[in-house]
């Protein structure tokens, strides 16, 4: 599935995609220049700086000479203004540190200030044809749905997880590297969009497995899972004759507030104490323990069966007599469950 994911991608960009950009040909400074301004700023945007840019400054080395007055002046209005500081200091470290060889390798990119590892990637996959995927927000949101991948992005490590598994997505052939690169901003920016995305319009369509589980609104995830602590819980399951068994009201705070239930108890000791208190009689039958869900937290639940004559009474006043197959309660629903099992309804 992973080559056929690059396959489609390639594919779909060259019918699909975004072509005829100012700064799609195979020149590092354009490339390079283009990224930067694209970074936290609109195609449409770009394209009105760009090319007045590119006019002043046609190339590295005339950006290196320029004061750092007239490079700030030709970005006024594009804002975060680092971009542009950054982007004169990088211009002199090519002449002075490379000798105003543009670098090809992400690694050495990755040396030019304000040039972190996905800008690196992009101007080596797109003016080198090197195979570097790029990862930024739109990428990773493509590739957590198309895969289901349910870590957090604030995980660093799923983070360091996603640019491998990335980076294993690439096309074999460096001439379908540039295709590929444009294809995953292209898909992220139009179609796989954050909120309302074209699923119609999307080359991954049959194979995304988010959209499968219908997990798209749910991936990429933000936020660590919260981890699930398992609670025990023990049940008193006390049973009369004719089926009927105790139970009472639960206080309105906590777990299964308001619901009516079984004795209950998180700890055995509790349960013991509670049937010595009122004379059940002992060793009830233990059940297979099973388990339930909540949002935040898994139970597992071991209910005790104690059966009783047809007088037995619980002397408080909160206990009630409760026969599963007439009266409705609001009863806990592992509670309904356990008790559809052992109580079934008589066939009529
Ligand atoms: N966003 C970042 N880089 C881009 C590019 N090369 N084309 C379109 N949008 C982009």
């Amino acid at each position: 599935m992973a080559n056929d994911f690059a396959q489609r991608l390639i594919t779909w960009q060259r019918q699909h995609g975004r072509h005829n950009l100012p700064w799609q040909v195979r020149n590092p400074y354009c490339i390079w220049l283009s990224e930067i301004m694209l970074q936290q700023t609109q195609v449409a945007t770009v394209l009105d700086y760009y090319p007045r840019f590119l006019a002043r400054f046609p190339n590295v080395k005339q950006l290196a000479q320029a004061s750092q007055d007239e490079v700030l002046q030709l970005w006024a209005g594009l804002g975060y203004y680092s971009r542009a500081r950054n982007l004169h200091i990088a211009a002199q470290q090519i002449v002075h540190d490379f000798g105003g060889q543009f670098p090809q390798t992400r690694v050495q990119l990755e040396q030019l200030k304000g040039v972190g590892r996905s800008t690196a990637a992009a101007i080596s996959a797109f003016a080198f044809h090197q195979r570097e995927t790029i990862l930024d927000g739109n990428v990773k949101r493509v590739i957590c749905r198309v895969f289901a991948l349910s870590g957090s992005l604030k995980d660093r490590a799923f983070e360091q997880h996603l640019w491998q598994f990335a980076q294993n997505l690439l096309p074999e052939k460096p001439k379908d590297i540039p295709a590929y690169i444009q294809g995953l901003m292209d898909l992220g920016a139009t179609i796989c969009k954050r909120s309302k995305p074209l699923c119609n319009a999307c080359p991954m369509n049959d194979i995304c497995q988010a959209k499968a589980q219908k997990l798209i609104d749910e991936l990429p995830r933000k936020n660590a899972p919260t981890p699930i602590k398992t609670l025990t819980l023990f049940w008193a399951i006390i049973r009369r004759k004719d089926g009927a068994i105790f139970v009472h009201k639960r206080p309105q705070k906590g777990i299964w507030a308001g619901l009516y239930c079984v004795p209950c108890f998180e700890q055995l000791s509790e349960l013991n104490q509670f049937c010595q208190t009122h004379q059940l009689p002992e060793n009830g039958e233990e059940q297979a323990p099973f388990t339930h869900r909540l949002t935040h937290r898994l139970l597992e639940i071991i209910a005790f069966e104690y059966h009783v004559t047809q007088d037995f009474r619980l002397p408080e006043s909160e206990w009630i007599m409760y026969h599963h197959q007439q009266s409705p309660l609001g009863l806990p629903k592992p509670l309904q469950q356990y008790l559809s099992q052992t109580n079934p309804k008589k066939a009529k």
